[in-house]
C-alpha cells in the first residue's frame, strides 16, 4: 500500500522500522539521517521497541535488519547519517557505536566519516576513574563510490587563516600584510599555494571538520533527548539535493522531519509509538513548537 510515492512521501508511519520501511520502495529515498534508540537506555514502551535485548548482539542484529531495509530503499548516490551514543556496561565502555559502524561495513555500506558530536552541555557526572563523556558519534555512510555530498552547504569558518591573521598569503609569505591571492598586493597571484589555498583560504570558509560542537536540545513533550536540529540540518544540508527525500526510520518526535521540510526537502519518518508519531505529525504542522 505505501508504495504508491504519493501515500509515504512527507509521512510520518507507524510501525516497526523493519516491516513498515519493506513497504518503501526500492532506491527511493536520497539521504537518511537517524538516531536508533541506545543500548538499554530507555524504554519506548512499545512491543516491537529495539534498544531492550539481551545481549548486545541481539541489540546489533535488530538493528543490522532495520539497516538492510535502508540500504535497499537509498538511491545509489544517496547518504546515511547514523548518530550513535555508547555505554558502559560494570563501569566498562562496549564500543557499541563502533561495532555497529563495522557491522555495517561488513553489510556494503561505505564508511566516508566518524564524527564527534561534542556536547558542551552534556550530563555531569559523578565519576572518579575516567573522563567524563562529552560526546556521541555521527556516522556518514555511502551507498555507493559516489554519492551527493555539498560541500559548500557546510563550510566553517576559518580559524587560522583570517584576513587578520599573520599567515597571509600562505606559508612563505608570513607576516606580509595585504598578501592573499583574494586581496592586497598579491591578489591574482596565481603562485601562491593554489592547492592548498583552495583548502584553507576559500572564500566561503573552510571544509567542515569532523568534531561538531552542538548542545543538547530538549523538547519539552518527549522522554528523551531530541536530535538538535542544528546537528540535522548539517546532514540534510550536505547529504540531501533539494526536493530531494529524507528518511528517518526512528523519527521520534519529528525532528528530522521537521529540518527536512524547512529546508525544502521531502520526508517519511517512522516510529513505532504512536505518542511519538502523534507529537511528529503535530511538529511538522507546527515547526515552531519546540
Ligand atoms: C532516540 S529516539 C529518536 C529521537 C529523534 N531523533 C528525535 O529527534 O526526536 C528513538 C525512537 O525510536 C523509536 N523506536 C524504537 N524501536 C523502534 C522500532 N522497532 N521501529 C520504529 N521505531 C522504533 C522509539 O519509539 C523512539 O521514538
Amino acid at each position: 500500500m505505501a508504495s504508491d510515492k504519493k501515500q509515504w512521501l512527507d509521512s510520518i508511519l507507524l510501525g516497526d522500522a523493519c516491516k513498515v520501511l519493506t513497504e518503501l520502495p526500492d532506491l527511493s529515498v536520497h539521504c537518511i539521517v537517524t538516531s536508533p534508540p541506545y543500548y538499554q537506555q530507555r524504554d519506548y514502551s512499545t512491543p516491537v521497541q529495539i534498544g531492550n535485548e539481551n545481549s548486545p548482539e541481539e541489540y546489533i542484529g535488530n538493528l543490522r535488519r532495520v539497516f538492510i531495509q535502508c540500504f535497499r530503499v537509498l538511491r545509489e548516490d544517496g547518504t546515511f547519517w547514523l548518530n550513535l551514543g555508547d555505554k558502559y556496561q560494570d563501569g566498562a565502555l562496549l564500543g557499541m557505536p563502533w561495532r555497529i559502524a563495522l557491522t555495517l561495513k561488513d553489510d556494503g555500506w561505505f564508511l566516508r566519516s566518524d564524527i564527534i558530536w561534542h556536547k558542551p552541555n552534556a550530563m555531569p557526572s559523578s565519576v572518579k576513574n575516567r573522563p567524563t563523556t562529552g560526546h556521541e558519534y555521527i556516522f556518514l555512510f555511502s551507498k555507493g563510490k559516489t554519492y551527493h555530498y555539498d560541500i559548500d552547504a557546510v563550510r566553517e569558518p576559518h580559524v587560522t587563516f583570517t584576513p587578520q591573521s599573520r599567515m597571509r598569503g600562505g606559508r612563505n609569505h608570513f607576516g606580509k600584510t595585504n598578501g592573499t591571492p583574494e586581496e592586497g598586493k598579491n591578489k591574482g597571484n596565481s603562485n601562491l599555494h593554489n592547492g592548498r589555498w583552495d583548502q584553507a583560504f576559500h572564500p566561503k570558509g573552510r571544509n567542515r571538520r569532523t568534531v561538531w560542537e552542538i548542545a543538547l536540545s530538549k523538547f519539552r513533550d518527549a522522554h528523551f533527548a531530541v536530535f538538535p536540529e542544528k546537528l540535522v540540518e548539517l546532514c540534510v544540508l550536505a547529504g540531501c539535493p533539494e526536493n530531494g527525500i529524507v528518511l528517518d526510520p526512528f523519527v521520534g518526535s519529528g525532528t528530522t522531519a521537521v529540518v527536512a521540510q524547512r529546508l525544502g526537502r521531502h520526508y517519511v519518518g517512522i516510529d513505532s509509538n504512536p505518542k511519538y508519531c502523534n507529537m511528529a505529525k503535530e511538529r511538522v504542522l507546527q515547526p515552531t513548537l519546540l
